[in-house]
């Protein structure tokens, strides 16, 4: 719920005091109330997230009813109530979630109803009474409406994503505002409680262990549970026609995955080597992170596979390459999570050099060849000109960004030597784990390490538009 890098939270509430509030205010110390800030300093999406509190817990009851029928537009009809535990990081006059889309009926901050008004993505409380600094208290939306197809800054399907037969639930970057009233930011992590009531016969998953369903006049409630703290970016609810499969691997992490029945089996066949997967990924980046794992496999398609905490969501056909990438994103990515979004280098260019090990390991095509494929791009070729350290809003997922990413990760292997980057590999992970982190605080660790300056390393392969030459 807090940003362990003090680097970061310190840069963040530097932009934020010029952003929001009076400097007379913005001292930390000052204990003048005032209303907190309705961003959390990114620069990519300077209204994700909020500041002037901590949203420690998400507790979520929703209730969804599919689309009636197939034909378009299709739309669903959630009701629900959000209630999320926030500890004031100065008194607060007043606060802001982020909420895009679906209709408020009340707001009750610490049992006492509350003002609230909607601005753009803002959803923002006016509580009867200051609130203190340091004391939780908890936040009661009630809320609800039509759902669609919302879509990212990209134009790609996000968010809470209305399907045939339920929704599927993938939010990078900042969709999970489209679904509950949220801190939308990856600084801001929190544990949740996600209550689902779904038409008896249909399933929905969430991250995280599985506390049970009940059935009542119709309706299936789905609780799920996720104790560790998690980005509000891989939060998921996907709701559909799922099989349930529950199974352990052989060192005793249960698995939960959730299929499809309309999909043909082929369409999950790329999961037939999880087990093996998690074994190798932890001799590369230690213990695995959570207290479980498991896979969704939905029929309709956002087009890609999100890494949703615990439980990662594959659109129509999880193949193997993705699904050793989905699961190298739950140390890289999940645990260690990028501070700002042009960070997002860190997560794709370490899952898909994580690809890359898995595929040798598996006797195809070894790190050192994928390497050598991207670096016979020829120089002229546009994939040299994004800075994957700062690739912009829109090119959050430019294929740059992973292999480039990915081949960085290969070339500093080459620069430091295999004992530094291999202490690094699982360093990374370990220091950071449950927080976030920067390039800037990579390079750092890298540089620990290995005991080398590294600094124009770093700028040739992430700051500086161009190919680099091999090491
Ligand atoms: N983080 C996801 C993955 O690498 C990719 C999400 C792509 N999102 C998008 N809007 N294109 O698996
Ligand atoms: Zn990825």
């Amino acid at each position: 719920s807090c940003v362990r890098s003090g680097v970061v939270a310190a840069a963040a509430a530097a932009l934020l005091a010029a952003a929001v509030v009076p400097a007379s205010a913005a001292d930390g110390q000052s204990s003048r109330p005032a209303p907190g800030g309705s961003g959390a300093g990114d620069a990519y999406f300077p209204f994700a997230g909020n500041s002037g509190y901590d949203a420690v817990h998400y507790d979520l009851d929703l209730r969804y009813q599919p689309p009636a029928a197939a034909p378009a537009p299709l739309a669903g009809q959630l009701d629900a109530v959000a209630t999320v535990t926030i500890v004031p990081t100065r008194h607060l006059t007043g606060f802001n979630l982020d909420l895009r889309g679906l209709e408020v009926e009340s707001v009750v901050v610490g049992g006492r109803p509350a003002e609230f008004a909607r601005e753009g993505d803002e959803l923002i409380v006016t509580p009867k009474t200051i609130l203190p600094r340091g004391k939780a208290v908890d936040v009661v939306v009630a809320y609800g409406g039509a759902t669609g197809r919302p879509t990212d800054i990209e134009g790609a399907l996000y968010g809470w994503v209305t399907t045939r037969d339920g929704a599927m639930v993938a939010s990078e970057p900042e969709g999970s505002m489209t679904w509950f009233p949220v801190s939308d930011h990856p600084t801001d992590k929190a544990t949740y409680d996600v209550a689902v009531a779904v038409p008896e016969g249909l399933v929905a998953v969430g991250n995280g262990d599985l506390v049970g369903s009940s059935t009542a006049n119709g309706w299936t409630t789905w609780e799920w549970s996720s104790r560790e703290p998690m980005a509000s970016y891989l939060v998921t609810a996907s709701v559909g026609n799922y099989e349930l499969r529950q199974w352990t691997t052989p060192d005793g992490l249960l698995n939960i995955d959730a299929i499809d029945r309309d999909l043909a089996p082929a369409a999950s066949a790329g999961l037939a080597q999880t087990a093996e997967m998690i074994a190798f990924f932890e001799t590369k980046f230690g213990p695995y992170p959570f207290s479980s794992y498991g896979a969704i496999v939905d029929d309709d398609s956002v087009g890609y596979a999100l890494e949703t905490q615990t439980r990662p969501i594959y659109s129509t056909r999880a193949n193997e390459g993705t699904v050793a990438h989905e699961l190298a994103h739950q140390w890289l990515g999940n645990s260690v999570s990028p501070a700002r979004w042009q960070d997002i280098w860190l997560n794709e260019g370490w899952a898909t050099y994580a690809e890359w090990l898995w595929s040798e390991h598996d006797g195809r095509t070894t790190a050192a060849e994928n390497f050598a494929d991207v670096m016979a791009i020829p120089a002229d070729n546009g994939f040299w000109q994004t800075i994957v350290a700062d690739p912009g809003p829109l090119g959050l997922f430019a294929g740059a960004v992973y292999d480039r990413g990915a081949a960085t990760l290969y070339a500093l292997r080459l620069e430091i030597g295999d004992e530094a980057f291999d202490a690094l590999s699982v360093e990374w992970p370990t220091r950071y784990k449950d927080s976030v982190a920067t390039t800037e605080d990579f390079q750092a660790l890298a540089e620990e390490l290995s005991g080398q300056d590294l600094e124009e390393f770093f700028d040739v392969w992430v700051w500086t538009a161009g190919k680099p030459a091999i090491p």
